[in-house]
């Protein structure tokens, strides 16, 4: 319902009202945002338009906020006065991907919510702390034999590999070890379904349904690997439990959680929600975690004194991966400081598009139910009024309490309220053990891009960095 206004207030605007950039006639703006760039097309337009404006994609019109209080404000009303895009839950369905937290809304979102969160808040991430060192040593073992080979590193799919195991070893209790198997390893499934998913929920025509091109045919069966792989991790779990009915008490990990949760009678919890479950957390706890920290490592490789001072703090905790435990990695500020400084100029989700749920209003706009909205993450925090020096890349913003609080609130690389990342302890966590391991046994020698210009920015539902490539050294030799 829309909220009362007193009588002196100035009417609302309609979003006819809004500017809006110029178009083309029936599609609108649909092809002056070219896919991989889309962000940047929309960015530059907030640099001409302001915070508040229209675009079309064919016959949907969005809206644009990027104040971000405004955006903290569509966040927060969540999960009755937003959804997310139904377009984007459609098209998941129809590739074959079953939904799970990211998807749902209302009652269910409500329940598997609570599970998810208990599975990974920071108790449970501590208790993690022996998977995730073994995890990083398969990555440092990984990295040794290349530094030997003087072999350059890809660095996405290193990094990919590493999330993978440490998502199913921490969530599901199963050991993928990508690794150290260079066989037809899960993560090149997982790799393939984001950039699908956006690519199908971005074109203009559901091409897919007349004509199945040969990405098409790879797409689906790369779905069919990763469904049969998570039907595994449910049977594996499944098996534990009853081998060992004392886990039914206080389930070791998030799976088993859930599986437990959904034999409950009226748990409203099914498996099908199990599944899904799973599925999203090796979606969403992927990509993210390891194009950040890409781009963190690209971005200190080329402001060497931020690096340097990341070394000696690295190099400050010893020399095994046992001393990576929680109290050590709580002492890398600096590190935590670079990570934030990343998010904030290379936020990998630099735009949330949510769909109005009822008909609402934003400042003084009016929202008809149904209507889009574009949440463009980065302006703000790459304007002048809200950080100092904004395009700098400079950690020691983070450094103190106060600047490091009103920073988050403005670049929110989790997104805010209810729907905040539930993954962001874990996906912290991950990245300064592996930052620590890295730095603190190697040299680096190069984290570049083709030409070796700064790492151009492609969307892919997420934002990946492209093409670095990354030489390392062992210390000492
Ligand atoms: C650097 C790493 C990560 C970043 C930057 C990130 C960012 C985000 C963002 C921006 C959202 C949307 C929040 C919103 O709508 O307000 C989100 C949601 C979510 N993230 Fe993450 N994420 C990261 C890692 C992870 C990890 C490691 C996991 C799990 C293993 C995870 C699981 C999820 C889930 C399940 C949601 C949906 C929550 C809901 O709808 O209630 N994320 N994340």
């Amino acid at each position: 319902m829309e909220p009362s206004l007193p009588s002196t207030a100035p009417p609302l605007r309609r979003i006819a009202d809004l500017p809006s950039p110029r178009g083309w006639p029936l599609v609108g703006h649909l092809f002056q945002l070219p896919r991989d760039s889309v962000h940047r097309g929309v960015e530059r337009w907030c640099r001409e338009l302001g915070p508040l404006f229209r675009f079309r994609a064919g016959a949907r019109t969005l809206v644009v906020v990027a104040d971000h209080d405004a955006i903290a404000a569509l966040l927060r009303d969540r999960p009755e006065g937003f959804l997310r895009s139904s377009q984007l839950k459609a098209v998941g369905r129809e590739m074959g991907l079953t939904p799970g937290l990211f998807g749902a809304e209302g009652e269910v979102w409500r329940r598997q919510r609570r599970m998810v969160m208990a599975g990974l808040d920071p108790n449970r991430v501590r208790e993690y702390f022996p998977a995730l060192q073994r995890v990083t040593r398969h990555l440092h073992e990984r990295w040794r034999r290349a530094a030997a080979d003087g072999r350059a590193l890809d660095l996405q799919a290193e990094l990919m590999r590493y999330t993978v195991d440490t998502v199913a070893g921490l969530a599901f209790g199963a050991e993928v070890d990508t690794l150290r198997s260079d066989d037809d390893v899960i993560q090149r499934h997982l790799d393939k379904i984001f950039p699908a998913l956006f690519r199908r929920v971005m074109s203009p025509l559901p091409y897919w349904r007349w004509l199945r091109l040969p990405a098409d045919r790879a797409l689906e069966h790369s779905v069919a690997e990763v469904n049969r792989a998570i039907a595994g991790f449910i049977a594996q779990a499944r098996a534990r439990l009853a081998a060992d009915p004392a886990r039914r008490e206080r389930p070791p990990n998030l799976l088993e959680a859930m599986i437990v949760a959904a034999d409950r009678p009226d748990s409203g919890i099914d498996d099908l929600q199990v599944a899904g479950n799973v599925l999203t957390m090796l979606l969403a706890g992927e990509d993210t975690t390891a194009h950040t920290l890409a781009w963190a490592l690209h971005l200190l490789h080329r402001h060497p004194a931020a690096m340097q001072r990341a070394v000696a703090e690295a190099r400050a905790l010893g020399d095994t991966i046992d001393a990576l435990t929680p109290e050590a990695l709580g002492r890398l500020d600096h590190i935590e400081a670079c990570l934030y400084e990343t998010m904030r100029l290379k936020p990998v989700a630099p735009f949330i598009v949510l769909e109005a749920a009822r008909d609402t209003r934003i400042a003084d706009l009016q929202v008809p139910a149904g209507t889009l909205v574009w949440c463009a993450m980065r302006r703000d925090s790459l304007e002048a009024g809200c950080f100092d020096r904004p395009h700098e890349f400079d950690p020691g913003r983070w450094l103190d309490e106060r600047g490091a609080g009103a920073g988050k609130r403005i670049s929110m690389p989790f997104g805010a309220g209810p729907r905040t990342c539930p993954g962001r302890y874990l996906a912290l966590t991950e990245m300064k053990m592996v930052l620590a391991m890295l730095l603190g046994r190697f040299e680096i020698d190069e984290v570049s891009a083709p030409g070796g210009a700064e790492a151009e920015e492609r969307m892919a539902l997420t934002m990946v960095p492209v093409g670095l490539r990354m030489r390392l050294r062992e210390r000492g030799r």
